[in-house]
């Protein structure tokens, strides 16, 4: 009986894991094991040796139930402090060791955008970058034969063989998003409309692919003035230039009447461009009076409502706001250019707390 014991005990006391002590179990205490079989012989034994034998069987089985049972709690213990160590975390670490990502100037002036207008009353419309070419020109008065087609090299969509219908366009401009808001809304209305547009060109202020706000306000009596204020305090929220002046051109639009294009104060001194002071001026966005037919096919009745609208580059303010000199980087994913011109990913833009940091 003392060989069965140490053996057990010793062999508890090494078990590496739970299913090496349920190995042991069975061998010591289950229904064929050594303690067990062990017990089976006492009916063969004369009742003195029994009463010896018997008690201490019971005794040596006890113990090793015992042995087993703080073995295993043992191991639960020492297999929770090894994952205590390994999972160890230093929380007084700062959680950011360094920026990683930025936001990209695009989205930075989109938000400011957004933020500067919704502080007068805008809401943000969208539309499908994919569109058909009567949101993208007809609605907006450029019949088919008009040379604004033409001149926005536009990129059409291919339509399967035998397919006659008009094909689809990467839209050119926001404005059809003023169809599409009308149309679904009706008036009044104070929208802007953020976006992508697409036009086949590649220079260093032109890229296929690019960015413009629309703006579109609808009511019984909104005029030019009203289209003049709302555009000299986005300009001076958005450049942080207290009256910063702007001028209107008359130009022509096909959807408004009358146009304007708008420019705004600048200088340049030793090629270094300066906003808001000195004599020269910068384009930097088209307006006007939304044309009567543009309300119409809407279905917004010009006899009742009226508005102006204006369309502005979002990369090309974006470039003049912070110096950015070539467009196309703009979507080369560059690292090292997005380090360089990207905005802190918490610095949300809001008029009240700063439009950039
Ligand atoms: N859609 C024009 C363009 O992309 C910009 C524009 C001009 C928009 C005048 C307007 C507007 O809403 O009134 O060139």
């Amino acid at each position: 009986m003392d060989d069965l014991r140490n053996k057990y005990l010793a062999a508890i006391a090494d078990a590496a894991d739970e299913s090496a002590l349920e190995t042991l179990r069975v061998q010591a205490v289950g229904k064929k094991g050594e303690v067990s079989l062990k017990m089976r012989e006492l009916g063969k034994m004369t009742p003195e040796e029994r009463q010896v034998a018997g008690p201490a069987l019971n005794a040596l089985k006890d113990e090793i139930n015992s042995a087993l049972a703080a073995k295993k709690v043992a191991l639960a213990d020492k297999a929770l402090d090894e994952r205590l160590r390994a999972e160890w975390l230093d929380v007084t670490l700062p959680v950011r060791p360094q920026r990683r990502g930025s936001i990209h100037p695009v989205s930075q002036v989109w938000e400011e955008c957004t933020a500067i207008f919704a502080e007068m009353g805008f809401s943000v419309a969208e539309g499908p970058q994919i569109d058909t070419d009567w949101y993208n020109f007809d609605a907006l008065n450029i019949p088919g034969h008009h040379p604004a087609r033409a001149e926005m090299d536009t990129f059409y969509m291919h339509r399967a063989e035998g397919d006659n219908r008009p094909p689809h366009v990467l839209r050119t401009h926001t404005s059809p998003v003023q169809i599409r808001h009308m149309e679904k809304h009706g008036a009044p209305c104070r929208i802007i409309a953020p976006g992508r547009v697409y036009r086949a060109d590649y220079d260093q202020t032109h890229t296929p692919m690019f960015h413009q706000v629309e703006g579109l306000a609808i009511d019984k009596d909104i005029s030019m003035a009203n289209l003049k204020w709302v555009l000299e305090e986005f300009f001076s929220a958005f450049f942080e230039i207290e009256g910063i002046k702007t001028r209107f051109r008359a130009s022509h639009f096909p959807f408004t009447e009358p146009s304007a294009e708008v420019d705004i104060q600048c200088s340049w001194e030793d090629g270094q461009l300066k906003i808001g002071q000195g004599d020269g001026w910068l384009e930097v966005l088209g307006s006007g009076m939304v044309h009567p037919k543009v309300l119409s096919a809407a279905g917004v009745d010009p006899a009742e409502w009226q508005g102006f609208a204006f369309g502005m580059g979002i990369d090309r303010i974006a470039m003049l706001k912070y110096g950015i000199p070539d467009l196309r980087a703009f979507f080369d994913s560059d690292l090292r250019w997005l380090r360089h011109y990207g905005f802190g990913a918490l610095e949300v833009p809001t008029l009240h707390g700063g439009l950039s940091g």
